[in-house]
C-alpha cells in the first residue's frame, strides 16, 4: 500500500533520528539470538541495529518505497533482516512470535490505536519486552503537525492524535488495555542542528511527505507561500540558536511494557 510517507525525502530524517532507535533498541535489550519485531521500520534504522546484535529481526512497514531503502541498507551492511510490507493494524507475523517488540515513532501513526496495541500485544512470546519512541503531545513535531493542519487533508475520520502514544497516562491504559504490563517511562529529546533558519524550514518540507505531496495544490492555489512563513514562525519560535546554529529539540518519550508471562 503506497502513503504519502515516502513523497518526500523521508530518509533524510530517518538518519537524523538514529539516536533514538538507538535508545529504543538498547532498553530492549536485544541479545543474540532474540527474536525482534520492528513495527512501522521505515528505513529500518532499529531493525538494522538489532540485527547488528545478532538479533533474528522481522521489520514490518507500510510503504514500500522505504522498505526498499532499508532493503538496500541491509544489503550494504551485510545484516539479515526480514522485511515485510504490512500494516500495524494487522501485523503479517504469527502468535506470540518474538522477545522484544520496538517501534520508533511508528506505530504512533496507526489509525486505529487500540488495535494496533491488540497487535502488538499478540506478536509478543510470554514475557516479552516491548520498547517504543514516541513524540510527546508538546513537542516540536506535534506542534508542526498542528501549524501546518489548516493546509493539509484532514486524517482519518475516528483517527486518534498519534502523540497521544507519546502521553504516559494514555499510552499505559492503551498497553494495558492490550494485555500488556506497563513499565517505566522515559523522557527523552533528539537535537537537529541547522545553518539557519531558512535551512530547517527546508528541510522540514522536504523530509515531510504529507506536506511534499500537498505542495502542487497549495501552489495552485496561491497558499504555498503562506504554509513557509507558517513553519519558518514556528522554527524561530521554538527553535534555539547555539554556536551559530539553529537547533531544534524534538521531545519524545521512550515507552517500555512486558507481556505476562503465563
Ligand atoms: C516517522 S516514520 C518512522 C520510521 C522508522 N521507525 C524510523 O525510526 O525512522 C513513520 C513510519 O511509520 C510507517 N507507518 C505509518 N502508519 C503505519 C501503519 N499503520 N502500519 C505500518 N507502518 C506505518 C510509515 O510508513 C513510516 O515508515
Amino acid at each position: 500500500m503506497a502513503t504519502t510517507w515516502a513523497a518526500g525525502e523521508y530518509p533524510l530524517m530517518g538518519q537524523r533520528l538514529k539516536a533514538a532507535a538507538q535508545r529504543t533498541v538498547d532498553r530492549a535489550r536485544v541479545a543474540p539470538g532474540d527474536r525482534v519485531l520492528d513495527i512501522a521500520t521505515g528505513t529500518g534504522n532499529a531493525a538494522l541495529m538489532a540485527a547488528a546484535r545478532e538479533g533474528v529481526v522481522v521489520g514490518v512497514d507500510l510503504e514500500p518505497a522505504l522498505l526498499e531503502v532499508a532493503r538496500q541498507r541491509a544489503a550494504e551492511l551485510d545484516l539479515p533482516v526480514d522485511w515485510r510490507e504490512g500494516d500495524a493494524g494487522a501485523l503479517p507475523v504469527p502468535d506470540g512470535a518474538f522477545d522484544a517488540v520496538v517501534s520508533v515513532f511508528g506505530i504512533m501513526y496507526a489509525s486505529d490505536q487500540a488495535g494496533a496495541a491488540a497487535e502488538l500485544a499478540r506478536a509478543c512470546a510470554p514475557g516479552a519486552r516491548v520498547v517504543l519512541a514516541n513524540w510527546t503531545p508538546d513537542g516540536f513535531l506535534p506542534a508542526m503537525g498542528a501549524a501546518l493542519s489548516p493546509f493539509l487533508p484532514p486524517p482519518p475520520l475516528g483517527a486518534g492524535s498519534p502523540s497521544r502514544w507519546g502521553d504516559p497516562a494514555v499510552v499505559g491504559e492503551l498497553l494495558g488495555g492490550a494485555g500488556l504490563t506497563p513499565g517505566d517511562v522515559q523522557a527523552e529529546a533528539l537535537e537537529l542542528d541547522f545553518e539557519d533558519r531558512l535551512s530547517a524550514v527546508a528541510f522540514l518540507v522536504r523530509t515531510a511527505g504529507n506536506v511534499v505531496a500537498e505542495r502542487p495544490r497549495l501552489e495552485a492555489e496561491g497558499r504555498w507561500p503562506q504554509l513557509l512563513a507558517t513553519l519558518a514562525a514556528l522554527v524561530t519560535e521554538r527553535g534555539t540558536a547555539r554556536d551559530g546554529a539553529v537547533v531544534l529539540r524534538l521531545d519524545y518519550l521512550l515507552v517500555t511494557a512486558t507481556k505476562p508471562s503465563s
